[in-house]
């Protein structure tokens, strides 16, 4: 996905969210965190695809990496974590060409990397990977999952929420809002028509079984189809090694 369309969109993008999606989006968030943490509670986590970064503070586990390649969702971010008592410090990268940015509140540590899935570096194992509308934005799904994959400890968790093509009439349904109303709301809004055009088509770009396909050394432990059934939740727990 190009990048630059996130950047034009990062100020509004909390909002924006809320707004076209009728809210629907913090109920599927509110439902995988329930659902995560029924698994894993606490621990190291990367997040991948951030935005603002609303996984972590929804999750907030002990240490969070947070992958995110566009530079003003980065900023955004950045300030949020402030806003909530988050402090920068200095950090020293000396093996990695991505921006890293370190922020530290008490014994909570996030560490944002910009770049994307495909490409990211991470210095440590996590106990779960978060992808949360994540994934159909990935230029090659195949290289960013499989380079997530490896930075799972054995045991570990694979969590996603992304919306899949259906052919049931709600999802059509859904899919005509998303294409034609939704761009006429963020161009009034936003001024942003063309670019929620684009976003409106990459919802319908993935199959369920593309995701389901790189999970290969990872068994389902949960599939469930969220309201409405455009988007799907998944968890899978890597095989111990
Ligand atoms: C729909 S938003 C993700 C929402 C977010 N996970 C949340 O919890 O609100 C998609 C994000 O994917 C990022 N992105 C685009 N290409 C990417 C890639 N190749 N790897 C990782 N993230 C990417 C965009 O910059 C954008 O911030």
């Amino acid at each position: 996905m190009d990048v630059k369309i996130y950047d034009k969109l990062a100020k509004k993008y909390d909002l924006a969210t809320k707004v076209v999606s009728f809210g629907i989006e913090e109920l599927w968030r509110w439902m995988f965190v329930r659902e995560i943490k029924k698994h894993v509670r606490n621990g190291v986590l990367i997040d991948v695809a951030s935005a603002t970064g609303e996984m972590a503070r929804a999750l907030d586990f002990e240490r969070m990496y947070l992958i995110e390649p566009s530079a003003e969702m980065v900023r955004v971010m950045v300030e949020k974590f402030q806003n909530m008592g988050y402090k920068k410090e200095d950090f020293e990268v000396v093996f990695q060409e991505s921006p890293h940015i370190r922020l530290k509140k008490g014994e909570k540590e996030i560490i944002i990397i910009q770049d994307t899935a495909e490409n990211a570096v991470i210095e440590e194992k996590a106990d779960i990977v978060t992808a949360f509308m994540a994934i159909r934005n990935f230029d090659d799904l195949k290289k960013g999952m499989e380079n997530l994959k490896k930075e799972i400890k054995p045991g570990g968790y694979f969590a996603i929420v992304e919306m899949v093509k259906s052919d049931s009439l709600i999802a059509r349904l859904i899919m005509w809002y998303m294409n034609k109303v939704v761009p006429l709301i963020a161009g009034f809004l936003l001024g942003m028509k063309e670019e929620y055009k684009l976003l409106g088509r990459s919802i319908n770009s993935l199959e369920e079984s593309d995701i389901l396909a790189n999970l290969e050394g990872f068994k389902i432990v949960k599939k469930q189809k969220l309201i409405f059934p455009i988007a799907t939740l998944i968890i899978a727990k890597k095989d111990d090694g």
